[in-house]
């Protein structure tokens, strides 16, 4: 209920056409209503004042109002982004694309799964490799959701200063359950990798006591989502949490052959030897290297076609690094050299191809000669 001090003070402040006076009830009144964890009236009263103010104080700014940062640094700690990223623009295997698309449904139809009892599910824990799309993920829900993402950068809010995380984490979750949005706290292992600091295991503990709590008691408005690299720090305690927890990992070669083909737009190239030539690399990988390879052959006038810049590339990634082919993989390569040198004799020579390949120039010759 809003007190009647409340309607008082408003009524005084609209008699006296006092501008700022009017902006501070309100915002008296909305916080009154996120003390007491009403954030749908929280969230219609931010809206409602929105639409009707010019100076209004909803979180515009890339830090929320009462984040505390009194430690000069560089690293970002907290983002408020827009996306435009859609289900077309990511790579999945049929099971995650099955959950990203039911993650997706049930926000859309919340009021209709509530009326009828039912939650919307709304925490996700992504876990897997480096470079597999997790971020992009959670971009892909904001876009197909038109949703603002409020992106944390856990790692960073930990260890910049740890006396202080326990109360930003409060108020990025507070800010974050009076919207409906996006909630992305990424490198989520960073609650787990300082526990062997003993001189902030203290604080590090309370620190991990608040953000659960925050979890627990998170508008289910608002859809959480974890990010981490290292499944293996995080115990049942967090696991729990999550309504979905899913695994990306490096793609197989006909989603590979997919995310090529994506990310060579309109090149008519026959992309079925990249595909092969880039197992084991993840999404991130492969598009560096695409556009590497997209930059060489569009500015170097001395460049050789795209797909033997991409071959080559592709082939400089993977067995160049390899100190042991394994049976497929090595058959892939042999195929790319055997290719590249048949293309073009004079420019890839044996010790050219040792270079891109790492593989002698001796057993490159008995290779091709084969
Ligand atoms: N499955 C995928 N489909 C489409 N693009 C992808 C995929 N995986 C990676 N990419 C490309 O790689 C970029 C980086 O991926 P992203 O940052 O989402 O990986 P991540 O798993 O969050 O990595 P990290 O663990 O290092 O944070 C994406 O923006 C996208 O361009
Ligand atoms: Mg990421």
């Amino acid at each position: 209920m809003i007190s009647t001090e409340i309607i008082i003070n408003l009524i005084n402040s609209f008699k006296k056409n006092d501008r700022q006076e009017i902006d501070n009830v309100i915002k008296s009144l909305i916080e009154t209503a996120e003390k007491r964890k009403q954030y749908k009236l929280a969230k219609k009263l931010r809206e409602t004042y929105a639409l009707t103010s010019e100076n209004h104080f909803l979180p515009s700014s890339h830090t929320p109002s009462k984040f505390s940062n009194s430690h000069e640094q560089d690293s970002k700690l907290f983002e408020i982004r827009r996306s435009k990223i859609r289900i077309g623009d990511i790579i999945l295997s049929d099971t995650n694309k099955e959950t990203l698309q039911e993650i997706i449904n049930n926000y859309k139809k919340r009021d209709l799964l509530r009326k009828h009892g039912l939650s919307n599910d709304s925490r996700l824990i992504l876990h897997g490799p480096p470079g597999t799309g997790k971020t992009l993920f959670a971009y892909v829900i904001a876009g197909e959701l038109g949703v603002p993402i409020y992106h944390v950068y856990l790692d960073s809010l930990i260890s910049s200063y740890l006396g202080e995380t326990g109360r930003n984490l409060k108020e990025i979750f507070r800010e974050a359950s009076t919207n409906d949005c996006i909630l992305l706290l990424d490198e989520f292992d960073a609650i787990a990798k300082h526990r062997d600091d003993s001189q902030e295991l203290g604080e590090l503990k309370r620190v991990v006591t608040v953000l659960l709590q925050n979890i627990d008691d998170l508008s289910p408005d608002t859809i959480l989502i974890a990010a981490t690299n290292h499944d293996h720090l995080l115990d049942s305690a967090v696991w729990r949490r999550f309504d979905y927890a899913l695994k990306m990992d490096v793609l197989s070669t006909p989603l590979r052959k997919s995310l090529i083909q994506m990310n060579l737009n309109k090149n008519n190239i026959d992309v079925s030897i990249l595909a092969e030539l880039s197992e084991g690399l993840s999404g991130a990988i492969i598009k560096q290297i695409i556009n590497k390879s997209l930059r060489k052959s569009l500015l170097d006038k001395n460049a050789s076609a795209l797909e033997k810049i991409l071959i080559e590339n592709f082939l400089i990634e993977t067995a160049g690094k390899n100190d042991k082919l394994k049976g497929g993989q090595r058959k892939n390569f042999i195929k790319a050299i055997k290719y590249l040198r048949k293309s073009d004799q004079s420019k890839y020579t044996f010790e050219k191809l040792e270079k891109i390949t790492g593989i002698s120039s001796s057993t490159i010759h008995n290779i091709i000669n084969k």
